[in-house]
C-alpha cells in the first residue's frame, strides 16, 4: 500500500465533511476520496443489515480508488457496521464513535452526559457502553433527533424551524443536569450554534471528529503510512445531487471543490471478502 494513497471517508450525505474538514485542519497534507451517500439519506432510520450492505459497497468502490484507509464519517455506520466490515479488509477502518466517547468521558465533571444522535445511533446504545467503558461511574442520556438529518441535508442551519425541532427534541435532557453533550451525528456540528442556544454556556458540547482525525493522525503513523509530501487532491463522490452537494461543500470545506462525481453506488457488490 502506497503512503501517498488517498484516505476514504463516508457518510450517509453531507454530514461526514464535519469530519473531512477536521482531518484537512489536523492532517492537511493526506488527500482524501469521500463518498456520500446521498440517494439512500437517511441512515439513521435504517436496520443494521441494510447499513451493513450499504458500508460494505462503499467500500468496495473506495477500494476501488487504492484508498490506504477508511474513515467511517457517520455514527450510524460506526455503530452498526464498522465492527463487522472492518474485519473484512485488510486497511485500518476507523469510526467515530470511540474518538467521541473518550473526549465525553474525559469532558464530564459531574458525570451526566447526554448523547443525542439517529435512532440507530441511540439504539444501539453504543456511546453508553464505550463511555462506561471509559468511567464506569457515569451517566448517560440518549436521545433520537431523526428530524435533524433532514433538515441539514436540506440546508435549513438556522431556520426557525429548526430551531423549534431542536427544542423539542432537546428539553427532555435539560432537566437532567448534564454538563457535556455529545454531537453524535456527524451532521449536527453543522447546527451546533441552535444546540449550544438550547443547552446553554455550562454544558460541553463534544464534536467526534476533532478526536477521529487525531485518531487518524496516529493510525497512519503507527502503520507507517503517512503521506511524504506528494501533491494532495481531494475528491469528492455522490450516489445523487452531485451539483448540489458540491455548492455545500464549498460553504464548509477550507478548500476548493471544483468537481463532485455522482456514483452508482449499488453497482459495487456487497461482498468484501474477494479483497482478504
Ligand atoms: N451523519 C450520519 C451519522 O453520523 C448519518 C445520519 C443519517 O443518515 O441518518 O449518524
Amino acid at each position: 500500500m502506497s503512503c501517498n494513497a488517498p484516505i476514504g471517508v463516508f457518510d450517509s450525505g453531507i454530514g461526514g465533511l464535519t469530519v473531512v474538514r477536521e482531518i484537512m485542519r489536523q492532517i492537511p497534507g493526506e488527500p482524501i476520496i469521500y463518498f456520500g451517500d446521498t440517494a439512500r439519506v437517511p441512515y439513521g432510520s435504517k436496520s443494521q443489515k441494510t447499513i451493513i450492505t450499504y458500508s460494505r459497497q462503499i467500500i468496495k468502490f473506495l477500494q476501488t480508488k487504492n484508498v490506504k484507509a477508511i474513515v467511517i464519517a457517520c455514527n450510524t455506520a460506526s455503530a452498526l457496521a464498522l465492527e463487522v466490515v472492518a474485519k473484512e479488509v485488510s486497511i485500518p477502518v476507523i469510526g467515530v464513535v470511540k474518538p467521541g466517547a473518550k473526549v465525553a468521558s474525559e469532558a464530564t465533571k459531574n458525570g451526566n452526559i447526554g448523547v443525542i444522535g439517529t435512532e440507530g445511533t441511540i439504539n444501539s446504545g453504543i456511546y453508553n457502553t464505550y463511555i462506561k467503558e471509559l468511567n464506569p461511574d457515569v451517566r448517560v442520556y440518549g436521545k433520537a433527533c431523526p428530524l435533524f438529518v433532514p433538515l441539514v441535508e436540506e440546508g435549513w442551519l438556522t431556520d426557525p424551524l429548526t430551531v423549534e425541532v431542536a427544542k423539542r427534541y432537546i428539553s427532555s435532557l435539560l432537566g437532567l443536569n448534564i454538563d457535556t453533550l455529545v454531537l453524535g451525528c456527524t451532521h449536527y456540528p453543522l447546527i451546533r450554534n441552535i444546540i449550544g442556544s438550547i443547552v446553554g454556556n455550562d454544558v460541553t458540547l463534544v464534536n467526534p471528529a476533532y478526536e477521529t482525525a487525531i485518531e487518524l493522525k496516529q493510525v497512519l503513523l503507527q502503520a507507517g503510512i503517512e503521506n511524504n509530501g506528494a501533491a494532495c487532491e481531494h475528491k469528492f463522490y455522490v450516489s445523487d445531487g452531485a451539483d448540489k452537494f458540491k455548492r455545500f461543500a464549498n460553504t464548509i470545506l477550507p478548500c476548493d471543490v471544483v468537481e463532485t462525481e455522482d456514483v452508482n453506488i449499488e453497482s459495487f457488490a456487497d461482498a468484501l471478502t474477494t479483497y482478504l
